[in-house]
């Protein structure tokens, strides 16, 4: 009788390890998702690329992969993923012209969904090529910078000693992003329209790219610090990675060490609201920036493929619906960070 007890319960527990084992062996046996992002420099970029992976998990395999900025290492990826079986592919394109080449790619192999996020694919003769081709991207028109321009018009009728030379007109250094890039051109345009709307001049001591980039922008900075100093009355910057350098620029100037009670002090300004630049809008050291939500970005992006992979409407169960300006896109909101909200867009990457 023990003994037969015995050989039923090794049985049963055989069976339980065997079941195990084939659990365990399905659930590795996620769809892959192909992701990349076209540089791992790119701060925003590397928020998004953690959300996607963040989103994946459980629902798909996914190593987001590092384009360094080069299409033909994108490409090489893009190949990869296909060939490891991916069932979509969801990238930040290096550069928006090679769109073509990665969708006739998915298009040969199986027809596979492709994502394009972040860097919007404007011409919509590429984005009716292919039915299977959707963007994940934030607002587009002005890209968050008629909402940078009203905090700046904020900021400057709330402290009148901004206007440190007393013209009525805003000295202001603006540096802007990428120029091959879509946000670039209408952040620089906007900004400046909407303070020029509100009726208040800006006097422009100096206008160029950063490339999206900390150090180049505090390079720029560097050399424009030296020659303003104390004349420049606002720093706008189209992201934050480059508001980071600038900020480390007129810092190391001696200028917003002590946050906003700096005796001498530039209101800087930045567009993403990084998480390390929150910590500087805690300090004072920054007066503020604009949300553009990664993570939100970054799990849309995975539902649509999912979505996709399970036979559904591709934006089933997201609350949101495709722009109705044919860019076959969803556009996550911006929003104004300053001081007062910080935690609403801290909330945002911890979702
Ligand atoms: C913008 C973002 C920038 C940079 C750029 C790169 O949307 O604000 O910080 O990431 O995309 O494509
Ligand atoms: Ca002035």
């Amino acid at each position: 009788m023990k003994k037969s007890i015995c050989l039923m319960l090794s049985f049963v527990m055989t069976v339980v390890m065997l079941a195990g084992c084939v659990m365990s062996a399905s659930a590795e046996k996620l769809p892959i998702l192909g992701a990349g992002i076209y540089s791992s420099t790119d701060n925003f970029n590397s928020y998004i690329g953690k959300a996607i992976r963040n989103a994946s998990n459980g629902v798909f395999e996914c190593n987001v992969d590092d384009g360094q900025q080069d299409q033909s290492t994108q490409l090489n990826q893009i190949d990869t993923a296909i060939a490891k079986g991916a069932v979509a592919i969801a990238v930040s394109v290096v550069d928006v012209t090679a769109a073509p080449a990665i969708i006739e790619k998915v298009r040969e192999n199986g027809e596979l969904p492709i994502i394009f996020f972040n860097k919007e694919i404007e011409d919509k003769n590429v984005v009716n090529s292919y039915d299977k081709l959707f963007q994940v991207t934030s607002t587009g028109g002005d890209y968050g910078a008629a909402i940078e321009g009203q905090m700046i018009v904020d900021y400057w009728k709330a402290h009148p000693e901004a206007d440190k030379n007393g013209d009525g007109k805003i000295q202001m250094i603006n540096l802007m992003g990428d120029p091959g890039h879509t946000a670039a051109p209408p952040r620089a345009q906007y900004v400046k329209s909407t303070i020029q709307d509100a009726g208040i001049e800006i006097d422009m001591l100096e206008e160029d790219t950063g490339m999206w980039d900390t150090t180049k922008a505090k390079e720029k900075m560097d050399a424009w610090i030296s020659k303003y100093g104390n004349e420049i009355e606002f720093i706008n910057c189209a992201n934050d990675a480059m508001a980071l350098g600038a900020l480390q620029s007129i810092q190391a100037a001696g200028f917003n060490e002590e946050g906003a009670q700096s005796e001498m002090f530039i209101p800087v300004i930045g567009i993403d609201a990084l998480p390390e630049v929150l910590e500087k809008i805690r300090t004072g050291e920054m007066i503020g920036s604009v949300l553009q939500d990664a993570n939100t970005q970054g799990q849309m992006i995975v539902k649509i493929a999912q979505n996709l992979y399970e036979g559904k409407d591709p934006l089933a169960d997201t609350g949101f619906e495709f722009d109705t300006d044919g860019s076959k896109a969803i556009r996550v909101p911006y929003k104004p960070i300053t001081v007062e909200n910080v935690d609403e867009a801290a909330a945002t990457y911890e979702k």
